[in-house]
């Protein structure tokens, strides 16, 4: 029996699991890690956090499996995207913490972006925006902020990539500077339809190129590991950012196909084939996975508040002690309040794209309480998953034709009234498939797939297996009065800069 062990570097915690050759999960090990938000508006991670948990993760997973590092053929890599590091390429220390995707710091410097009409050209080449979500402008933040590092960089000392660049360097002990074209494809440097770094963009961003990763298929050889590290020199063979990797994991080969993964953010992404869709309707276009050279494209809706308003009932609120409380509560909620929470805590991303706005509960009244706005947090993702499908609809006629099933995964599909009411708001099937964890499978499936383990992705699709299928019951008239409230909602929480 072949073994794979897949990282799955996320936002607020590290995973690591071992898996078997027919991709089933042996053994799992989590860890969380600090967040500080040293201004208002602002996210960072130590970057020695997420290669410590990184390590424990690796080692704990293969404990609990019984398992050496020897047994295992490959590692597959998958990661938070678009946070990024810069670090010294001979110390391996990094120069500052890691800014985080969710971080609004240079939302002004996007403003002057949009202002003086260059959003038009990272659009076109890279399917973003001008928005500070995208690593490119935190880079040219720390380059311009950390004393000595425009020098520096300029005198090609410095590094700078993506998680899945950053754990790449640290498991072969700094000698492989790499990335997929997926993770690069976030970056806000990356030209999507020529697949290369673009120099008109890093001279806009003022980047120089010798901080750049090598950019690579998701299945392909990124590496050997440190032996010192693990106890035995493992290849890297997959690399994906997470959504990419969910994309994979879902088996969402197919253009047409659509998956929608609820972690911290929720992040819908649609496959498009060979055909780089351009968004008319505020989405980005990016690229679904990259094989043997072949680019497949995808539209993407990113929500960057979902579990993690879950998150914020617990411990901001503190009025649930765990996640899956929300359930009971949803239940048990008056149905005759009308509670809206818009979760724009680090503004509101897709399709709205408005980093300046700011959370807000609409619909208190003296007997609201922790099952109301329990109710409202889970019915938030299911608004928020709408406004993204309907876009996606507009953007993609053959869409409207054909009834898309949406494929979900990610922590908080297990909650069956959440899903019950999105596939209720959005009046479309929700399948939930018996693996919850996609993007670490689809992580381990690529490193298997360079490793000659894993089957073609043709045979990989029939081995998806449904869990459950959600299908709507909401009337039409309750589904279109309760979305009607929620874009109203919305309205009312814009900022005046969007
Ligand atoms: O774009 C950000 C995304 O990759 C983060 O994913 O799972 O940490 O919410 P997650």
């Amino acid at each position: 029996m072949a073994y794979l062990i897949a990282i799955d570097q996320g936002t607020t915690s590290t995973r690591s699991m071992v898996f078997n050759e027919r991709l089933q999960v042996i053994a799992l090990a989590q860890q969380e890690f600090p967040q500080y938000f040293p201004q208002s508006g602002w996210v960072e991670h130590d970057p020695e956090d997420l290669w410590q948990t990184t390590l424990s993760t690796l080692k704990a997973a293969l404990a609990k499996a019984q398992l050496e590092a020897a047994d295992m053929s490959a590692i597959g890599i998958t990661n938070q995207r678009e946070t990024v590091v810069v670090w010294d390429k001979d110390t391996g220390k990094a120069i500052y913490n890691a800014i985080v995707w969710q971080d609004r710091r240079t939302a002004d410097y996007c403003q002057e972006l949009k202002k003086n009409g260059s959003e038009a050209l990272i659009q076109q080449k890279t399917g973003l925006r001008a928005d500070p979500y995208f690593s490119g402008t935190e880079v040219r933040w720390i380059l311009n902020h950390v004393e000595g590092a425009r020098a520096q960089a300029e005198a090609g000392q410095l590094r700078m990539g993506t998680i899945d660049t950053w754990l790449i360097w640290q498991l072969t002990g700094g000698k492989v500077h790499a990335t997929d074209a997926t993770n690069a494809s976030r970056t806000m440097l990356f030209n999507i339809h020529t697949g290369q770094w673009d120099a008109e963009l890093l001279k806009l961003l003022e980047i120089p190129a010798s901080l750049l990763p090598e950019v690579k298929d998701c299945a392909a050889d990124f590496g050997i590991t440190d032996p010192a590290i693990l106890g035995a020199a493992l290849p890297i063979s997959g690399v994906a950012g997470d959504q990419h990797a969910a994309v994979v994991g879902q088996a969402c080969f197919q253009a047409g196909m659509m998956k929608s993964t609820y972690g911290t953010g929720c992040f819908a992404l649609l496959n498009t084939g060979a055909h780089a869709v351009n968004s008319h309707n505020n989405l980005l276009t990016t690229l679904a996975y990259q094989l043997n050279g072949q680019r497949t494209y995808a539209l993407e809706g990113s929500i960057f508040i979902a579990g993690a308003a879950v998150q914020w009932l617990r411990d901001g609120l503190k009025i649930i002690q765990k996640a899956s409380d929300t359930q009971a509560l949803a239940e048990a909620a008056d149905p005759n309040q009308t509670v809206y929470l818009v979760p724009a805590f680090v503004g509101l991303g897709a399709p709205y794209w408005d980093p300046e706005a700011r959370g807000a509960l609409y619909g208190l009244t003296r007997n609201t309480g922790p099952a109301e706005i329990s109710k409202a947090t889970l019915e938030s993702i299911g608004y928020q998953t709408r406004d993204l499908l309907q876009a996606m609809q507009a953007d993609s006629a053959g869409l409207k034709e054909t009834k898309t099933v949406l494929r979900v995964d990610g922590g908080m599909t297990a909650s069956t009234w959440a899903m019950q009411f999105l596939a209720d708001i959005l009046d479309s099937p929700v399948d939930r498939p018996q693996i919850l964890e996609s993007t670490a499978t689809g992580a381990a499936y690529l490193a298997g797939l360079q490793q000659g383990i894993c089957p073609a992705p043709e045979q990989f699709a029939k081995e998806w297996a449904l869990d459950q299928r959600f299908t709507p019951t909401m009337n039409q008239a309750t589904r279109e009065q309760k979305y009607a409230g929620w874009l109203d909602a919305v309205r009312r929480t814009r900022s005046s800069l969007a």
